[in-house]
């Protein structure tokens, strides 16, 4: 059964107005528990705009969200509970750091989940640890860390309410290829150690290629298309024409193949290529 989905979702903003701009427009998304999904596509697509709708942020102009088969709007309690249980992180969470101290952030949510003061710092202390904080970080204010630490921390503020459905906005922008790398693992951690469903919004090609049990691709404020990974990025033209890059390692390869090189054009990562090229090289007896 699907864990989170929508149903001809749509969404306007400033309906009623000349300046109205339609961001969704009938959206359906269908997401098993436990996927690690990639939302991609180019900016202003909507994109920031379907997640928010996940957890209730923003309510649908039309058409329904479903967490669990149940309408997230059906009832007040519903949409708050579904806040606690689809966390999401958006983009540059760090400016959202207000706290005097990094525990107190963390615990933000937790505290308003009604738990105990043991539980609350329990949560602090294991979402700090998967977000590798180390525990003489947490009494530090978090305007004295460095940016990545930052967005480590933010992310564990929404990671301590252990939501079923995690959403992070972009979580890499802006980082250096360290910081990027960290944030990849923590996500494809939080999936494997909880069981939990993990969205994240992203518009490198590559790191997608990297982690994605799925991937949905929104242009124009739909669906342009959905699937694997593979499945995805097989149609490279058509990626390019709505402003999608596939990885440079990709494009190598159909060149390579263009060439006349037995080689095949579905690689997507460099671990990917590097073994392609391995096989190559071993056929021609090239690997001494
Ligand atoms: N708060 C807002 N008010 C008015 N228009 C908005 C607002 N947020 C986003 N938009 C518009 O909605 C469309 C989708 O934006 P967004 O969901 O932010 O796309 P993405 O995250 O893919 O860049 C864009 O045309 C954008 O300009
Ligand atoms: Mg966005």
């Amino acid at each position: 059964m699907s864990h989170i989905k929508t149903e001809n979702l749509t969404y306007t903003y400033s309906a009623g107005t000349p300046f109205k701009i339609t961001a969704l427009d009938n959206v359906n998304i269908d997401i098993e528990k436990g996927e690690l999904v990639a939302v991609i596509g180019h900016t202003g697509s909507g994109k920031s705009t379907l997640v928010q709708h996940l957890n209730g942020l923003l309510k649908p102009s039309s058409g329904r969200v479903l967490l669990d088969g149940e309408d997230i709007w059906s009832s007040k309690e519903k949409v708050r509970s579904t806040r606690f249980r689809v966390g999401l992180c958006f983009q540059y969470p760090e400016y959202q750091l207000f706290e005097s101290t990094v525990y107190k952030d963390i615990a933000f949510g937790p505290s308003n989940m009604g738990l105990s003061e043991a539980e609350i710092d329990e949560r602090v202390r294991r979402a700090a640890k998967y977000v590798g904080i180390p525990d003489e970080m947490l009494g530090k204010s978090p305007f004295d860390l460095s940016g990545g630490e930052k967005r480590r921390v933010a992310i564990a503020g929404v990671i301590s309410m252990e939501p079923e459905v995690l959403i992070l906005d972009e979580p890499t922008s802006g980082l250096d290829p360290a910081g990027r790398e960290q944030i990849l693992a923590i996500l494809k951690n939080y999936r494997k150690m909880t069981g939990n469903t993990v969205i994240v919004v992203s518009h490198s090609m590559d790191d997608v290629a990297r982690f994605a049990t799925k991937v949905i691709v929104m242009n124009d404020s739909r669906v342009e298309d959905s699937g694997t990974v593979d499945e995805v990025y097989e149609n490279s033209a058509h990626l390019s024409e709505i402003g999608l890059s596939v990885p440079q390692v990709t494009e190598v390869f159909i060149k390579l193949k263009k060439l006349g090189y037995p080689v095949s054009e579905k690689i997507y990562t460099v671990e990917q290529g590097y073994s392609e090229l391995m096989r190559l090289f071993s056929e021609r007896g090239l690997l001494k």
